[in-house]
């Protein structure tokens, strides 16, 4: 069978997602993870829109060995340096070079005529080839584009040394028969595509990205570009792990493969979720909590006379893992480290003592831990970003007869423990208003979820909220450069027997993703 390249643009086109902005190291994690799942591309950044994204990439190229790295590039000589500055260093590298080819683009945001864009085009293109081997180029906004135009633009780029051409339907506009006929016919009409790679890249305004994509391949594309949770601008991008299933499960009628280790799917889900504070909705293909849960009494009659009656996958082949029973308080160390093997979790010495301390800590409160509850310790304790105010204790008083007040104690940068207490509206409000006492960051907090991971009474908590920055428009946060808006939101991530615990861990890790950015703005 062939094989369909799987481009994963998490960290591209999906942190344009608001407020999905990443640390530097949580994106080095994500790529290394993205490795192990197998990606054959990780478009790692945009490095000409800010050192910062340039220095992310040029780690991940440095770090992350397997797939090609590659780096964004508009059709700008600095852009074209930049990208190459940033992933020359892999072990194998690709500048993606992009320019608008339609109308509405020309015209209102290059401002430039057609015969200017084929130039750009031709000349970013040729620029690129000199120094990479491995150049692909979109015409940005194709979807919409004049079909004819369109042809000319990618024979061009062919001729000046593009190895793969995306075809992105950048506003998610079109239908899978329109995606499929668009492939069909740049197969048709662009000399010398037989000799590249054609790439889908869809969004979901229409909530048809992957079902455009999937359209794509049955036209004859090699390469799909996706994110995983189907991250991205508005509404997304196409869904990597919907995707990859659906070519998994019905590999016949696609007469194509993908070398992607689907048991690592449902940690990268979780890993990008924790990270960009981007809950996965319950009933999400694939990674959603009720993917693989059947509640009909009819349902479950059939799963248990035959699975086959109401499955067409199971959770084990995405790595869900099992909320059986597994460990208690006297499972010792090594079984804690095997059983995270066992779910794919790979972590270095340090992250798994204190991933093991936590283990003890809820092992200690709860008869059994399930591996749904290992699983929220690794979100709360490993992907975590870096800590600048640590939270070292939370007290609080609540109840229908008392005000709700909070006592909490913060590990400084310095290593000063401060204390400070706050009432509130609620005990959540307290411990917020408490830790901002000492922290003294102005924010709001504009989403707070609360979820159980388990079943019963003793089950773990898991907390997500999100922030605001709360600082007029010029409060050095950096300017997303593809939208110009301000990046403000900053999410995080906490977990605990104690929802009230898990809910000031949340808050603290969203504060200190804050208070990086500004330290290093300033
Ligand atoms: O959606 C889009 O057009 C893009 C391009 C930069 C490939 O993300
Ligand atoms: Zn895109």
């Amino acid at each position: 069978m062939d094989k369909v390249r799987i481009f994963d643009t998490t960290l591209r086109d999906g942190e344009q997602s608001p407020g999905a902005t990443m640390h530097t190291d949580e994106k080095l994690e994500i790529a290394r993870q993205l490795a192990r799942l197998g990606v054959d591309v990780i478009e790692a950044g945009f490095p000409a829109s800010s050192p910062g994204d340039l220095d992310a990439v040029q780690r991940i190229a440095r770090e992350v060995q397997g797939p090609v790295i590659c780096g964004l590039a508009r059709c700008v000589e600095r852009d074209v340096t930049a990208a190459w500055e940033a992933v020359r260093e892999a072990e194998r590298q690709r500048i993606h070079v992009f320019i608008a080819t339609s109308d509405i683009h020309l015209e209102h945001k290059l401002r430039m005529t057609r015969e200017q864009v084929i130039s750009a085009a031709r000349d970013m293109v040729a620029l690129a080839r000199s120094l990479c081997a491995d150049i692909e180029f979109s015409p940005e906004d194709a979807g919409r584009s004049d079909p004819e135009f369109m042809y000319r633009v990618l024979e061009e780029a062919i001729k000046s040394g593009a190895t793969t051409l995306n075809i992105p339907d950048t506003v998610g506009y079109v239908t899978p028969d329109e995606y499929y006929g668009m492939i069909a016919e740049i197969r048709r009409n662009v000399p010398g595509v037989e000799n590249v790679i054609i790439s889908t890249h869809c969004h979901n305004d229409l909530g048809m990205a992957v079902a455009n994509s999937l359209a794509g391949v049955r036209a004859g594309a090699r390469q799909i570009e996706c994110t995983i949770n189907g991250l991205g601008e508005r509404a997304g991008n196409a869904a990597l792990e919907e995707i990859v299933m659906a070519i998994h499960t019905r590999s016949q009628y696609y007469g194509v493969t993908t070398s992607i280790n689907t048991t690592q799917l449902y940690p990268a889900s979780r890993m990008v979720s924790n990270y960009t504070g981007m809950a996965v909705q319950a009933n999400k293909a694939i990674v959603g909590a009720n993917a693989f849960a059947h509640e009909a009494g009819i349902h479950q009659d059939g799963i248990l006379k035959n699975r086959l009656t109401y499955e067409i996958m199971n959770a084990q082949t995405v790595g869900v893992p099992e909320s059986t029973l597994v460990l208690g308080k006297h499972s010792g160390r090594h079984a804690f480290a095997d059983r995270l093997d066992q779910m794919g979790y790979v972590l270095d010495t340090d992250q798994l003592n204190r991933a093991f301390t936590r283990f003890k800590e809820i092992a200690d409160k709860k008869k059994y831990v399930a591996e749904a509850d290992i699983e929220a310790i690794i979100s709360d304790e490993v992907y975590q970003p870096q800590e600048i105010y640590h939270l070292e204790q939370l007290q609080i008083t609540s109840g229908d007869h008392a005000i709700p007040t909070a006592t909490v104690c913060l590990r400084t940068p310095d290593g000063s423990l401060l204390t400070d207490s706050a009432h509130g509206a609620g005990p959540v409000d307290a411990v917020y208003k408490a830790i901002n006492r000492i922290v003294g960051v102005p924010n709001e907090l504009v989403e707070f979820a609360v979820k159980a991971v388990t079943e019963g009474i003793d089950a773990v908590g898991e907390v997500t909220v999100r922030i605001e920055a709360k600082e007029n428009g010029e409060n050095g946060l950096p300017t997303n450069p593809q939208t110009g808006t301000k990046t403000r939101v900053f999410s995080g991530h906490g977990a605990a027997t104690d929802i009230i615990v898990a809910s000031g861990r949340a808050y603290m890790n969203a504060l200190n993703k804050l208070l990086a950015v500004k330290q290093k703005l300033s």
